[in-house]
């Protein structure tokens, strides 16, 4: 079955490519490298011997997608893109809400037209806002506490709504937490343009020497060590989620969330000391003033994935923090 995957040559969508293809699927992506570049697709090919067709397009484009529509027979859809900094949401809202929000009504547009009725949405946690309580479930109130988080939760009222309407339609909503890591072959991993606003690839850019030291947003959380909590997941088992999403969304219609989590929080030291271990390297760091709308603990309570989709995290943070270092190792410039 081909599978489209929109921002496909992305961190997330390059591993999913690799899994999808190793699951027997043929995947073809559509991506405008904004956030990511042609080496990542090349890199999948090297690493699965198979070739994947590159659409470049804006995925708001509706001629574009219609006739990429009109050349392949997709099973199904991965819907990937998207702009993703949370800080950089609030500075160009606009931008966000029109690419964000575009990008899916013109998706949603074509697959009608084209009776393609199965969809998977990369969500995010961060539509639960300020947890009242962890672990996190699906039915928990939702909340966003910046412009990109509205837009993954007003495209998760949007898809839901689509498949109200349109009985053949299925939606398959996974809400990830915090994906780090890489492909064990150390040939595809997460490559941010400039500073990185995440934890792990700042800590490998120090580890590779990039940057000088890391800063820990806060150590005043009421968390055991006082720095923020989260639920770390590796990026090739987020990956295999999207093959059991397609699978799911091909058996069921309607509308199902699902958190892709592993159920264990970390602190920003458990990981740091977790990847000094690992490596064997030192990362200093000093601690700084909290980031704003940063949270104390955020972190999954899987179990309905887990039952419903018959998937589980089975790598740990030791193999979070080894296929991390040894993708920035590497490839110290990342794809460039
Ligand atoms: C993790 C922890 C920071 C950097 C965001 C988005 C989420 C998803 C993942 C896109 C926090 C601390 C971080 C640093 C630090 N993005 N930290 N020093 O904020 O949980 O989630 O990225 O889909 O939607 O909200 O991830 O990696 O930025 O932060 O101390 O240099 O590390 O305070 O506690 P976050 P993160």
């Amino acid at each position: 079955m081909k599978v489209l995957l929109t921002g496909g040559a992305g961190y997330i969508g390059s591993h999913t490519c690799v899994e999808l293809i190793n699951a027997g699927y043929s995947p073809v992506i559509a991506d405008n490298y904004d956030n990511s570049c042609p080496e990542a697709v090349k890199r999948v090919e090297e690493i699965t011997g198979v070739s994947v067709p590159v659409y470049e397009l804006d995925v708001a484009d509706f001629d574009a997608v219609d006739k990429m529509f009109s050349e392949n027979d997709f099973g199904a859809v991965i819907h990937f893109a998207g702009l993703k900094a949370v800080g950089e949401s609030c500075e160009i809202p606009i931008r966000y809400y029109r690419n964000n929000i575009d990008t899916t009504l013109t998706l949603l547009e074509v697959m009608k037209k084209h009776g393609v009725n199965n969809i998977v949405f990369s969500s995010s946690a961060t539509v639960y806002g300020v947890p009242e309580k962890v672990p996190l479930v699906e039915g928990m109130p939702t909340g966003c506490t910046n412009p990109y988080g509205w837009t993954k939760l007003m495209n998760e009222q949007i898809l839901s709504d689509a498949s109200n309407a349109d009985s053949e339609l299925s939606v398959v909503l996974l809400r990830y937490f915090n994906p780090i890591g890489a492909h064990e072959s150390g040939r595809i991993g997460e490559d941010p343009n400039g500073i990185p606003n995440n934890l792990m690839p700042y800590i490998t850019q120090v580890a590779a020497g990039k940057l000088e030291r890391l800063g820990v947003f806060g150590n005043d959380y009421p968390t055991p060590d006082g720095t923020g909590v989260r639920d770390y997941i590796h990026v090739v088992d987020l990956a295999k989620a999207h093959v059991k999403a397609i699978a799911y969304a091909d058996s069921h219609k309607g509308t199902e969330i699902f958190n892709i989590g592993t159920g264990k929080g970390y602190s920003v030291l458990d990981i740091v000391n977790a990847f000094m271990k690992v490596n064997n390297l030192d990362i200093p760091y000093d601690i700084k003033p909290r980031r704003a709308g940063d949270i104390a603990e955020c972190y999954a309570n899987p179990e309905k994935a887990n039952k419903v989709l018959g998937w589980k995290a089975e790598k740990n943070l030791e193999d979070m923090c080894r296929d991390s270092w040894n993708w920035q190792k590497n490839n110290k410039n990342g794809y460039k």
